[in-house]
């Protein structure tokens, strides 16, 4: 008897040796501790064994018990401590690992001119109006003092939006300029107070879009920075002013600037305005083309029709008004001698700013 529990005992001990899961120790236990198996049956057949046999096979069993049971105790805590060890293996995290560089976005070139733009204009007083980038034929040109077929508009080859219905003599187009925006916003203020219209001081920029054919110097699309003053009051003088100012503040205290005449259907008189160029100091360069002076914007008084049109009685208000291109301003400051680069998307060119 005492030798079959040996037996008993050996066996389930080497059979352990080749559990490897969970799985089969509980298969294990089931064979060698469980109800049906050998031992257990050795308990069974302890009363049928002599009164000198039984103690000394009963005192051998429950340690073949014991035995079997701290073994499968152990057995089970190298299981786990072996399935830890591969789970570190493969899920195995190097942190010595230099990180990956976060990539920083940044604003688009003609963005940074706009915010520059914004902040001058802003540190003087105006707020910025936002416009809609589809317009009317009436805002875009007749309210701006373009009749139909005035030559000015061919400065302005317009892309037409197909609405399905006939163009008329109203069709709905792509903003040429942002200068439509000044009817809507003289009207948004008259109406704020029909009687006494509060003055006007506002940057309206945004998107233009002109049917052109796109080369280094002009693109389809482009944004512009309008400016309007409306008030009682203001003169020329102003206009000259807050410009002149504005260049000093966006580009430098001692860069000088000079008024050309010109023309533009919505304001009289009209002018352009060119700064001393920043690049030479005025001595002449490639980049002003010798002339030592850089082209930077179009303005004038508003026109008294386009006045009325928004709805201030030119007998009582005047005003000002500027039109600008950022990305021709962004062009001269950084030298880029391509317009197309602008909106080509082209990293190798965004990243430089
Ligand atoms: N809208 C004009 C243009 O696109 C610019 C401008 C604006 C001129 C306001 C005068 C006053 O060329």
């Amino acid at each position: 008897m005492l030798e079959q529990l040996d037996q008993i005992e050996s066996q389930a001990l080497t059979d352990l040796k080749t559990v490897q899961d969970e799985d089969n120790l509980q298969r294990w236990k089931v064979a060698h501790l469980g109800r049906n198996s050998p031992l257990m049956k050795a308990f069974d057949g302890l009363g049928s064994l002599s009164k000198e046999e039984r103690p000394a096979v009963g005192r051998r069993a429950n340690e073949v018990k014991r035995t079997l049971e701290s073994a499968l105790e152990s057995r089970s805590g190298e299981l786990r401590q072996a399935a830890i060890l591969r789970a570190l293996e493969s899920e195995r995290l190097d942190v010595t690992l230099p990180g990956r560089a976060p990539l920083h976005g940044r604003l688009h070139p003609a963005t940074q001119t706009l915010r520059e733009i914004y902040r001058v204009f802003g540190e003087m007083g105006f707020q910025v109006y936002r416009s809609r980038e589809v317009e009317t034929d009436e805002y875009n040109f007749q309210l701006l003092n373009f009749p139909p077929n005035h030559p000015a508009r061919d400065m302005q080859d317009s892309f037409y939006v197909d609405s399905g219905a006939p163009r008329g003599d109203n069709p709905i187009l792509l903003r040429t300029h942002t200068s439509p925006g000044q009817i809507h916003a003289m009207r948004e203020y008259v109406a704020m107070n029909p009687d006494n219209p509060p003055p006007v001081r506002i940057i309206l920029p945004g998107m233009c879009f002109r049917y052109e054919q796109i080369t280094a110097r002009s693109e389809m699309q482009f944004n512009q920075v309008e400016g309007l003053a409306v008030g009682p009051n203001i003169t020329l003088g102003d206009l000259k002013g807050t410009l002149s100012d504005f260049a000093r503040r966006m580009f430098g205290q001692q860069v000088r600037s000079r008024f050309r005449a010109s023309h533009f259907p919505f304001t009289e008189p009209s002018a352009e305005m060119d700064i001393e160029c920043f690049v030479c100091g005025g001595q002449g360069c490639p980049v002003c083309k010798r002339t030592g002076w850089l082209e930077i914007l179009g303005c004038g008084m508003v026109h008294p029709l386009v006045l009325s049109n928004g709805g201030y009685d030119p007998e009582r208000y005047s005003g000002f008004a500027f039109g600008m291109g950022p990305e021709r301003i962004t062009m001269l400051r950084h030298r880029i001698e391509d317009i197309r680069y602008f909106w080509s998307n082209d990293l190798r060119f965004l990243e430089q700013f």
